[in-house]
């Protein structure tokens, strides 16, 4: 297990009392957390290099741009990518991914599919959704079984008609990992693109694009430590030189004429106006801080933490959890619903037991429909949380069951 009291002195948000309580913060599905490292780095910047990128001679704007690129250049290593050439800075996974679908509607005709699954979140459920409506292509589901992606449905669903297969690699609510390396081999064999979503998985595992053999990658800065606002999307270089920008303007261009104008090379043809310069700074130190701590020691301790409640939690009468039943096979995403007790009351006698976890239903309406439920709580693990937290999340809901259950 990591060393949660060491690591928490980083994080001083988490040392406040809530609601009379010590705050236990469930919600890293959600967004997570800054180190101070993160937060001396974005005051640094503006302290001491604000500037343009990419437009000035003067030393802060060099300052500033070397800083910007070495970012990048941390992003690539931390997914393993061949060049820096394939790491675009995005707003988050949400931008990430409506880029690709733009690429979509370039390519897209009519009768092509989509493969999707039924967890996916909305952020990639939508932009598909528009992407067939601009082409005539048709949007098609992978479904569950046992509370986790039925790959002989996948297999079933795949065809040459399929264009473009968008999986996440962890889903938000379910909290189950998708081989989406095996994914991506057989929508390579119809000649499909690979396009994962790692928003749930990039904060919490070792990833490699060129292992998993993906054609887009797309995550978010604030799951894994950074600031809102900034993003990574990856492609593969052949790719990224075919797509069109998705956005015009400054910074992207290299010769503007009256008429027409060309691109800038890879990343920055992507990169249109000022970027979240200070965002981006402050990710690069967000995934230094990950990479010290190490995330394969992350994943192994979330792992643990998982082990752990899940069983006491499959104890709990009454209790319905979703995704897989082995702990082995499941995330530190925990989502549940307590019989007769609307997720929204639960969260908010957790609140009172001054544990934050999310309810609703988690940016994932077609999956929430689909298991029958109208929403779900969700407690969502990370670096930070210890065993104890979870005997916490445990004794939380046990005082809710019978505080509901005596009111009902
Ligand atoms: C699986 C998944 N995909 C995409 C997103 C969207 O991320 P963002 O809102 O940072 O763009 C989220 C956020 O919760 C997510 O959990």
């Amino acid at each position: 297990m990591l060393d949660t009291n060491t690591i928490r002195k980083d994080f001083k948000i988490l040392d406040q009392v809530v609601n009379d309580e010590p705050l236990v913060y469930l919600d890293n599905a959600a967004t997570t957390q800054k180190p101070q490292a993160v937060l001396e780095v974005l005051r640094a910047y503006y302290e001491t290099d604000n500037a343009n990128v990419h437009r000035g001679v003067h030393t802060l704007a060099e300052r500033a741009t070397a800083a910007y690129e070495a970012s990048r250049e941390k992003a690539r290593a931390f997914i393993k990518a061949k060049s820096t050439k394939e790491v675009l800075f995005t707003r988050g996974t949400t931008t990430g991914l409506n880029w690709v679908a733009s690429f979509a509607k370039e390519v897209l005709q009519p009768g092509d599919q989509i493969l999707i699954s039924i967890m996916e979140h909305h952020s990639n459920v939508i932009p598909w959704q528009e992407a067939c409506r601009a082409t005539g292509a048709q949007l098609v589901y992978v479904y569950l079984k046992d509370g986790q992606l039925d790959m002989a449905d996948l297999k079933a669903k795949l065809s040459e008609k399929t264009k473009f297969v968008s999986i996440a690699q962890a889903s938000n609510v379910l909290g189950c990992l998708n081989p989406v390396k095996e994914i991506a081999g057989l929508a390579h064999q119809v000649g499909a693109y690979m396009v994962v979503d790692g928003a749930q998985s990039a904060p919490h595992m070792p990833i490699d694009v060129q292992d998993l053999d993906c054609d887009f990658f797309a995550f978010s800065g604030h799951k894994m430590l950074g600031p809102t606002g900034i993003g990574i999307l990856y492609g593969k270089e052949e790719i990224l030189n075919r797509m069109s920008p998705v956005e015009f303007g400054g910074e992207m261009i290299d010769f503007v004429y009256e008429q027409e104008a060309n691109w800038k090379e890879l990343p920055w043809k992507f990169e249109a106006g000022t970027p979240n310069i200070a965002g981006a700074i402050a990710l690069g130190a967000a995934l230094d801080y990950l990479d010290e701590i190490g995330m394969a020691e992350i994943h192994a301790h979330e792992q643990e933490l998982v082990a752990y409640v899940l069983p006491k939690l499959q104890a709990i009468g009454g209790l319905t959890l979703y995704g897989p039943e082995n702990p082995s096979q499941h995330t530190g995403v925990i989502a549940f619903n307590l019989d007769g007790v609307h997720p929204h009351d639960l969260a908010t006698a957790l609140d009172y037991e001054g544990l934050a976890v999310r309810a609703g239903h988690h940016c994932a309406q077609p999956l929430i429909n689909h298991l029958g439920i109208h929403s779900a709580a969700r407690a969502s693990f990370y670096l930070y949380n210890s065993r104890e937290d979870c005997d916490k999340l445990v004794q939380a809901i046990l005082a809710a069951k019978e505080f509901f259950n005596g009111t009902l």
